[in-house]
């Protein structure tokens, strides 16, 4: 039954083996309705060249809905000895309208249908992954709104840095998911020419119209060499690329939250509905899902990894390694899609403690570096030598376990006697963070802005 397709070159049926490693029908039928779609638009391409009567387009047309509609309802019975989900749906389709199911091929190979198919698939992954993150980024943007002036600290090298606002943190994720999104429109773009009609590899001597089937999948034109339309999956790459840089994103926030909500941040509270508890443990609510994002990244990177190995010194034109191409794209599309909706879930979810991010400025010195500003500017003292000094009244602070402002005069003055009592209200957290108004600071009244911005750009 194997050699149904090619059967008059052949004597005998492959080994049970060799149909084991060669079917791709276990995963390929997620291409069923791209397949569809483009058999449709090839044969009514066919039939308005003159290469096949109108009467068996449409034949082919109705039938193919048909077999749609049997996929679609799950009676459709899926068979390993036909290899693919190409041959599954003509051989049905043959069962179900007889003779004008076998002009389909006509003009065409597997290699550029499965191209042409792959090629849909990606492009709707794209849509869906751009629609995803489009969600989070509406649900940070709203919560940075409502956290435009919550203080919190900024950290370098996990060290407490400098002051800024929550809102403003979480609007750093809405730029690298806007970038991300970027990425994907960029890929979208390449990607969107039609490989159909290249046939094998040689295109065909039939007066086939590309540019008629281009259009009715909704490419932008087809694609202009046939050696490479068959044997080309950068789409596919470009695609994995651009999700793992994104599924990096998403794993670095999430490490983020497994952080904020720990006690001995509690910056964030995950309610019930995002946290586990432990079997033996009472008190515990674990952010698992978080947890999961972060190391839900690796199977992304994987995925590109794996088919950039799979596509690295392959000659023109299609080989069969090109087969391995399918299950590292569904799975990324899989992981990352599960990854985008779990951080919106938590990001609406999580319940920021206003009180436990302002305490937290209060330690670590965030105030150092508005010290060192002070001096350079009031005293118009270099700014290497106003570090310095700086540096000494940490020290002091350091050594006395205060803050900077617990420090009297006499003491600062110690230091640098020209410091005056007008240093301590540079010296609030609340004007080191105002006064960080730069564009694109934290400032809060920036960040009202900034949320105005993201939401023209991104919503
Ligand atoms: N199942 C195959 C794939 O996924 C379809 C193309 C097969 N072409 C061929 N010349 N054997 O790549």
């Amino acid at each position: 039954a194997a050699s149904q397709m090619w059967g008059g070159r052949f004597a005998s049926g492959p080994a049970a083996i060799m149909e084991k490693i060669n079917a791709s029908i276990g995963f390929d039928k997620r291409l069923a309705d791209q397949d569809i779609a483009g058999s449709k638009a090839h044969a009514a391409m066919l039939a308005r060249q003159g290469i096949i009567s109108q009467a068996d387009a449409d034949a082919i047309r109705d039938g193919l809905d048909r077999v749609k509609e049997e996929i679609d309802s799950g009676r459709f019975e899926f068979k390993v000895e036909l290899e693919d989900i190409h041959m599954n749906v003509e051989a049905r389709l043959a069962e179900l309208i007889g003779e004008p199911a076998k002009r389909l091929h006509t003009a065409r190979s597997r290699n550029d249908q499965v191209a042409t198919d792959f090629k849909l698939w990606v492009r709707d992954a794209i849509d869906r992954a751009d629609a995803g993150l489009k969600a989070l980024q509406t649900a940070l943007i709203d919560l940075a709104e409502q956290h435009a002036d919550t203080l919190m600290p900024g950290f370098t090298h996990l060290q407490a840095a400098q002051p800024v606002t929550f809102g403003h943190h979480l609007l750093a994720y809405v730029e690298m998911f806007g970038r991300d999104r970027g990425r994907l429109t960029d890929a979208r773009a390449r990607l969107n020419e039609c490989p159909l009609g290249s046939a094998a590899l040689a295109g065909t001597p039939y007066p086939i119209d590309r540019f008629m089937t281009a259009e009715a999948l909704g490419f932008n034109r087809p694609t202009a060499n046939s050696l490479d339309a068959v044997s080309d999956r950068d789409f596919a790459l470009e695609y994995l690329a651009a999700a793992s840089i994104c599924a990096v994103h998403l794993s670095r926030f999430a490490e983020e939250i497994v952080l904020w909500c720990s006690v001995q941040f509690r910056f964030i509270r995950l309610s019930d509905a995002f946290t586990t508890g432990s079997s033996i443990m009472p008190q515990k609510k674990n952010p698992d899902a978080a947890e999961l994002v972060r190391a839900k990244a690796g199977r992304v990177i994987g995925m590109l990894n794996s088919l950039l190995i799979a596509m690295k010194g392959l000659p023109l034109a299609y080989s069969k390694d090109m087969q391995e191409d399918k299950e590292p794209v569904f799975e990324a599309d899989d992981t990352l899609g599960l990854c985008i909706a779990a951080m919106e879930g938590m990001v609406r979810d999580m319940e920021p403690n206003r009180e436990a991010m302002r305490e937290a400025t209060a330690r670590g010195f965030l105030n150092a570096t508005d010290l060192a500003d002070w001096l350079v500017r009031e005293l118009g003292i270099p700014f290497r030598e106003a570090h310095h000094i700086t540096g000494r009244a940490v020290k002091m602070a350091e050594e006395k376990r205060v803050g900077l402002t617990d420090l009297s005069l006499a003491e600062l003055q110690s230091i640098e006697p020209r410091i005056s009592e007008a240093v301590y209200p540079a010296l609030s957290i609340e004007s080191s963070l105002n006064s960080r108004s730069s564009y694109g600071g934290p400032a809060p009244d920036r960040v009202r802005e900034a949320v105005k911005v993201a939401r023209e750009r991104f919503l």
